[in-house]
């Protein structure tokens, strides 16, 4: 494990320009929102299979909307923390290339400022019609559940499930920022769920895990600070800022 310190002096040696944050639902447990595995994770209470595949939905669309209305309505009341502003902060400067690769839905790196931003696993403010494919903003509650399109067919939410394929083009584009990144900042992912945590491995510089807990990603990156995103990547951004190489 490394300390903060180590990881700021570092990083001020390196002076990093081209920077990508991969993040998990870790990234915004400090915003309440859940996360998924762990002793307060979503999956503690529910099962993937009923809710997060195209056969669960297909069984019970209404099961599955009701779900996803409570997750909405959650993240709806949430706000962004420092970690997701941060990155937001970075990108904003002038000579930085930052993206954020996320793995979460939740929109809280849009929220936050974010605009370079790729959504794995898309996005549950959006839906998808089951009809034609038409994808749709949907950011207020629904009136009815589960709902329909106004072509009358039923609507799903615009999110990867277990079993799905990644939007068309997603992950090449994501691989080749990561292969092409002077820093890699993977923030608050167990790294189990693939394609995605396979992206890791990518990086050919610098790559620092933030994460209380030790995951199969520890290993891979160049560094690991076992603390919360919202205490580690405000200085780490400051670090980038102050270090000269954006
Ligand atoms: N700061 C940083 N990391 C944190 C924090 C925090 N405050 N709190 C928890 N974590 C870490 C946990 O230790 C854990 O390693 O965040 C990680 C969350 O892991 P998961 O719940 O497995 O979430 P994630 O890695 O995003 O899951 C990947 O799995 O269920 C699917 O599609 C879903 O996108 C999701 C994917």
């Amino acid at each position: 494990m490394s300390t903060l310190e180590a990881v700021l002096i570092r990083i001020k040696k390196e002076r990093p320009r081209k920077v990508v944050a991969f993040t998990g639902s870790g990234i915004s447990a400090e915003s309440g929102v859940p996360t998924f595995r762990g002793a307060t994770g979503l999956w503690q209470d529910f099962r993937p299979e009923e809710l997060a595949t195209p056969e669960a939905f297909e069984r019970d669309p209404r099961r599955v909307w009701e779900w996803y209305e409570w997750r909405r309505d959650l993240i709806r009341n949430a706000a962004p923390n420092a970690a997701h502003l941060a990155l937001a902060l970075l990108e904003r400067q002038r000579n930085a290339e930052v993206t954020v690769v996320t793995q979460n839905v939740d929109d809280l790196h849009r929220r936050a400022g974010s605009t370079r931003l790729l959504e794995l696993h898309g996005n549950i403010f959006r839906t998808r019609c089951m009809a034609d494919g038409t994808i749709s903003e949907a950011l207020a509650p629904f009136h009815s559940c589960p709902p329909l399109c106004p072509c009358g067919a039923l609507l799903r939410p615009d999110v990867i499930w277990f079993g799905e394929l990644l939007p068309e083009g997603i992950l090449e584009r994501a691989a080749e920022l990561v292969a092409g990144s002077d820093l890699l900042m993977v923030i608050g992912t167990s790294g189990l769920v693939y394609p995605a945590a396979g992206l890791v491995s990518l990086a050919r510089r610098t790559s620092i895990e933030i994460n209380p807990q030790p995951t199969p990603l520890t290993a891979v990156c160049s560094e690991s600070l076992a603390a919360s995103a919202s205490y580690a990547v405000p200085p780490i951004v400051e670090a980038i800022i102050s270090g000269g190489g954006i």
